[in-house]
C-alpha cells in the first residue's frame, strides 16, 4: 500500500507478555458494540484454560489481546476450542518480527503486504498453540478479528494456516455529524461524537465504534459533516478532536476531517481563499502543523467543494485539482491524504434543456484533470453518477482517470434506500459495482481493481462508507448493521460473496442455528431486490421527495427543477435520453465497449434502460414485457416480497432473542405496510399519466378498500393529498379541532360492511405527522378491536407519502350490516388523518 504508515506506538519485541485468560468482566457501557456484531462471552466469564499472550506491549497488540479474550469464552462455547481438550493451548500475538524471535524455528511469512496478518496453528488438546503474526501492528489486531470470525464459523482452528492482507489501503467510514450532535442523513439518534457545538464528554461509544469498525479492517474514521466543516478547524475543537482520534487509535482508526475550502477566510481572517494564494498555502500549511501537533497519527482531509452550495476553487477561477493540490501540499510531510470528492455538479440545471445532464458532471470537471492530483490525493466519486439510488450504473470515471488515485463512496446509511425503516441490505449492489468491468482499453478493467490501485498502478485508492451511526443502538435497526459490517468486509476483500458475509454476519450476531443463518441470509438477500421494485425499477430512480426528505414517494418532486434527477415521465412515455447520438451523451463517458452496450435500448440491459433512454410505456423489455407493465407487476410484487419477510421472520419466532425477534418484527411489519405506499403511489400515478391499464386489473382497484372520504363521518375533514398519489383516491380525512381546549375531543370515520361473511385482516392506513402522536380506535359493532398511538419518528409535518401507513388488525370476522369505526384522537400537531381502511380476507394478503 502506498499510504504512508506513521508508527508511533513504542514495541519492545522480544518481551512477553503473558495474560492468562480467567474470569473476565466486561463492563458494560451504555452504547457497547455488543448491540452489533462484536459478542463477548454471555456469561462474561469464562473457564477456559487458554491462555491469550502478546509478544510486544504496542497499544494495537494489547488490543489484539483484549479482543481475544473477550471473544474467545463466547465463541469457544461453539467451537473444537471448547470441548474440555483445551487446557493449557494458547493463542500468542505479536508482529512477524516478534513472532520470528519468539519462535526461531517456527516459519513466519516473510512477504506479509501491509495490515496483513498470517494464522498458524502447531500441536494439538493442551499444546495446541495458535499464532497470530501481524505484518505490523494493525495486522495483529486484524489477525485477532479474523481468528475470531474463524471461531464463530465453527472452523477447526486446529489446523490453521492462512494469511490474508486487505485490497485497498484506505477503508474509511465517514460520519456527517454536525457540531450541535445533530447528523445529516443519519437515521439513528444523535451524534456519538459532538454535543451542543463541543465533543461529548463521554467518548465509550466512540472506542467502543472503532473496536467495531477495527473487527472488519475499517482504518478511518472521519467525523464531520462534508457540509458545515469550517467550525471544526478552530484550535478549541482541534484540542477536543484530539480526545477523540485518542478513544479510537487503540482500534487503529485514525481521525480524518472534513474541511470547508473557504476556512482561511471563513475562521482565519484571510480575505480570500483562492488556492494558488501564497497566504492561504501558508494558513493551511499552519493548520495541518497545528493538527499533527495534537494529534500525530491524523489521516487527512476530506472534501466537499463547489457542490450545493458549498464554497470552491471555481470562484476564482480555479480547478478541483488546484485545491486538492493546496491541501496535500499541507499534509503531505506528515503522511496525511486529501479525499476530493467527485461529487461536484450545478444544482440549477435548466431542466427544459433535454442536453442537461447531472450525470455528466463527475466526469466532465474530473476527466480533464486527470495526471494534475499531487500523489497523496485520492479523488472520491459515489458509486453511480447520481446520489446514491436503488440502481444506478457504476460512474464512468472510474473509468475516466487513469493517472489518479480512486477511492469509491457508498452509503450505509440508507438515506434513499428506506432510511433504516426498511430492511435493505446492500452488499449485493455494492459488490455489483465492485465487479463491473469498465473494459478501460478493451481490457479487463473490474471497479474493484481500480480502487486497489491496480488496474492502472496508482498508489493509493479504497472504499469509503457514509455510515451515519447515532447513538440509537448505533444505526437503529439492528439488521442494518449487517451494512455496516459488509462495507467492511468488502473494503478488505471484494471477492467476497455478499451471501457470505450475510452468514457471518448473522453468525456472529444472532445465532449459529444453520435454519436461523439460512432464514436470516435470505431475507437479507431478498431485501435489496425487494426494494427496488416497490421504488423505482428500470433505472428511474429512487422516485421520492426529492428536495426533501429522500424517504416516501413524491414522483414529480425530481421534475421541474434544477437537481437534475429527472426521469421525464410524460403521457408517452418514460426515461432521459442519455445517449450519444440523441440524448445527453452521458453513454459516451464510458470506454467504448461499454459505451456501445449503453448507446442503444435495445442493448441496454433492463434494470436501466430508464436511466438511459427515454421509450413508450409500450416499449418491450427483454423480458417480453412491456414497460408499463413491468411497472405494475415490479411494484406488485416487490410489497409481497416485502410482506414475506415479514412472515420470514415470523418463523423465527423463539430460536432467537426475543427483543431483538419483536424490534424487527414492528419493523419488518411497517416495512410491508410502506412499500404498499409506494406500490400504489407509483401504479396509480403512472395509470393515470399512461392511460394504459394493469393486465391484471391491480393497479386502481382496490375491492376491499373503504375510503376515508366515503365514510360518515364526524369532525374529520376531508382533505386533497399532496402529491395526490401519495394517499388512496387523492383524498385523505384530517381531525383539525377547533381548538386546544375544544369541547370536541375527536373524530370519527365510519362505515357498513356490505360483503359476504367472513373472517378478515383489516388494515387502517393513516398518517403519523411530526410532532405529537395522535392516537387510534378501530371498532366492530362498537367495541374495540384494536387501539395504537401514532408516535412513530416518520419524516415530516403534513400527511404525505413519508409518514402514510397501515396498521393490520388480524382475524376480524364480519357479517353484512356490521359497522366499522375509527376514532381518531389528535395529538399535538399530528390530526390523526386517516385515508382508507381495506378489508383482506384472512391467507390472502395483508
Ligand atoms: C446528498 C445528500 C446530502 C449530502 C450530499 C453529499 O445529496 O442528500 O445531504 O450533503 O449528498 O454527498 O454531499
Amino acid at each position: 500500500m502506498g499510504q504512508r504508515k506513521i508508527d508511533f506506538y513504542h514495541r519492545f519485541a522480544g518481551v512477553a507478555l503473558e495474560i492468562t485468560l480467567c474470569a473476565f468482566a466486561w463492563s458494560a457501557a451504555a452504547q457497547t458494540a455488543d448491540q452489533a456484531w462484536l459478542r463477548s462471552s454471555p456469561d462474561g466469564t469464562s473457564a477456559l484454560q487458554l491462555r491469550v499472550r502478546a509478544l510486544g506491549n504496542g497499544l494495537l497488540e494489547q488490543s489484539a489481546v483484549r479482543e481475544l479474550q473477550r471473544g474467545i469464552g463466547g465463541a469457544a462455547k461453539t467451537s473444537r476450542l471448547g470441548q474440555g481438550r483445551s487446557a493449557g493451548a494458547e493463542i500468542v500475538v505479536g508482529t512477524v518480527e516478534e513472532v520470528r524471535m519468539a519462535f526461531p524455528s517456527r516459519p513466519v511469512p516473510a512477504d506479509l503486504a501491509p495490515e496483513g496478518y498470517g494464522l498458524s496453528s502447531t500441536g494439538s488438546d493442551a499444546h495446541l498453540r495458535i499464532v497470530v503474526a501481524g505484518a505490523d501492528e494493525r495486522g495483529t489486531l486484524y489477525g485477532a478479528f479474523a481468528l475470531l470470525r474463524s471461531l464463530a464459523s465453527e472452523e477447526d482452528v486446529a489446523h490453521l494456516n492462512l494469511r490474508d492482507h486487505p485490497a485497498m489501503p484506505v477503508r474509511w467510514v465517514d460520519e456527517w455529524d454536525n457540531a450541535d450532535g445533530s447528523i445529516e442523513r443519519g437515521y439513528a439518534g444523535r451524534s456519538i461524537f459532538f454535543e451542543g457545538g463541543k465533543v461529548r464528554e463521554n467518548l465509550a461509544p466512540v472506542a467502543e465504534y472503532a473496536r467495531l469498525l477495527a473487527s472488519v479492517g475499517v482504518n478511518g474514521c472521519n467525523v464531520n459533516n462534508v457540509n458545515n466543516a469550517a467550525p471544526f478547524l478552530t484550535p478549541a475543537m482541534l484540542r477536543d478532536l484530539a480526545r477523540v482520534a485518542g478513544a479510537m487509535r487503540p482500534w487503529g482508526v485514525r481521525l480524518a476531517l472534513s474541511v470547508d475550502i473557504a476556512s482561511p477566510q471563513k475562521i482565519g481572517g484571510l480575505p480570500t481563499f483562492d488556492p494558488l494564494d501564497p497566504a492561504v498555502k501558508a494558513w493551511w500549511k499552519a493548520k495541518a502543523d497545528e493538527i499533527y501537533a495534537l494529534i500525530p497519527d491524523f489521516a487527512g482531509f476530506t472534501v466537499k467543494a463547489d457542490s450545493e452550495g458549498q464554497p470552491g476553487p471555481a470562484s476564482f477561477g480555479r480547478t478541483p485539482a488546484d485545491a486538492a493540490n493546496l491541501l496535500a501540499a499541507a499534509l503531505q510531510s506528515h503522511g496525511g491524504v486529501v479525499l476530493y470528492r467527485a461529487f461536484v455538479y450545478n444544482h440549477h440545471l435548466d431542466w427544459r434543456d433535454l442536453k442537461a445532464d447531472r450525470a455528466r458532471a463527475a466526469y466532465d470537471i474530473f476527466h480533464p484533470l486527470d495526471g494534475k492530483f499531487a500523489p497523496n490525493v485520492i479523488v472520491q466519486t459515489k458509486e453511480g453518477p447520481i446520489d446514491f439510488q436503488a440502481r444506478e450504473p457504476v460512474s464512468p470515471l472510474f473509468g475516466g482517470l487513469t493517472q489518479t488515485s480512486q477511492a469509491m463512496e457508498i452509503q450505509v446509511t440508507q438515506e434513499y434506500t428506506g432510511q433504516q425503516r426498511h430492511l435493505v441490505y446492500l452488499a449485493p449492489m455494492w459488490k455489483q459495482v465492485l465487479d463491473f468491468d469498465l473494459r478501460s482499453n478493451g481490457k479487463s478493467t473490474p471497479v474493484k481493481e481500480v480502487l486497489a490501485g491496480a488496474a492502472f498502478r496508482q498508489p493509493l485508492g479504497g472504499m469509503v462508507a457514509v455510515a451515519g451511526v447515532g447513538r440509537d443502538a448505533w444505526l437503529g435497526s439492528p439488521l442494518a448493521l449487517a451494512n455496516l459490517y459488509a462495507f467492511g468486509r468488502l473494503a478488505w476483500n471484494p471477492e467476497l460473496d455478499p451471501a457470505e458475509i450475510a452468514a457471518e454476519w448473522t453468525r456472529q450476531t444472532i445465532g449459529t442455528n444453520p435454519e436461523v443463518v439460512r432464514t436470516v441470509v435470505r431475507m437479507l438477500m431478498q431485501s435489496w431486490p425487494a426494494y427496488e421494485n416497490y421504488t423505482g425499477p428500470l433505472g428511474m430512480q429512487t422516485l421520492t421527495d426529492i428536495t426533501g426528505s429522500h424517504y416516501g414517494p413524491n414522483i414529480e418532486s425530481s421534475e421541474n427543477n434544477g437537481w437534475g434527477q429527472w426521469h421525464r415521465a410524460d403521457r408517452e412515455g418514460v426515461g432521459m435520453d442519455r445517449s450519444v447520438a440523441t440524448g445527453t451523451g452521458y453513454a459516451g463517458q464510458y470506454p467504448p465497449e461499454v459505451a456501445k452496450r449503453y448507446e442503444t435500448a435495445a442493448s441496454t440491459p433492463d434494470e436501466l434502460l430508464l436511466f438511459f433512454h427515454h421509450v413508450p410505456y409500450t416499449y418491450r423489455l427483454h423480458s417480453g414485457k412491456t414497460v408499463i407493465q413491468h411497472i405494475y407487476d415490479s411494484h406488485y410484487q416487490g410489497a409481497d416480497e416485502a410482506a414475506k419477510l415479514v412472515d420470514e421472520w415470523a418463523s423465527l419466532k423463539g430460536r432467537i432473542d426475543t427483543r431483538l425477534y419483536e424490534q424487527m418484527r414492528a419493523r419488518l411489519e411497517y416495512q410491508a405496510g410502506h412499500a404498499i405506499v409506494w406500490r400504489d403511489a407509483i401504479a396509480e400515478y403512472f395509470l393515470k399519466l399512461s392511460g394504459i391499464p394493469d393486465e391484471q386489473g391491480r393497479a386502481g382497484h382496490h375491492p376491499g378498500r373503504l375510503e376515508a372520504e366515503d365514510a360518515r363521518l364526524t369532525g374529520y375533514k376531508i382533505i386533497d393529498a399532496t402529491p395526490w398519489e401519495d394517499a388512496s383516491g387523492g383524498k385523505a380525512v384530517s381531525c383539525v379541532l377547533a381548538s386546544e381546549n375544544a369541547p370536541q375531543r375527536s373524530c370519527t370515520a365510519e362505515w357498513t360492511y356490505n360483503g359476504q361473511a367472513g373472517r378478515f385482516n383489516i388494515a387502517v392506513r393513516y398518517f403519523d405527522l411530526q410532532p405529537g402522536a395522535a392516537s387510534f380506535i378501530f371498532k366492530v359493532n362498537g367495541t374495540t378491536a384494536a387501539n395504537w398511538t401514532a408516535a412513530a419518528a416518520l419524516p415530516s409535518s403534513r400527511p404525505h407519502g413519508d409518514n402514510s401507513t397501515r396498521r393490520t388488525v388480524r382475524g376480524i370476522d364480519l357479517k353484512p350490516g356490521d359497522v366499522l369505526r375509527v376514532e381518531g384522537v389528535p395529538g399535538q400537531a399530528d390530526p390523526a388523518a386517516l385515508d382508507y381502511i381495506e378489508i383482506t380476507p384472512v391467507g390472502t394478503g395483508q
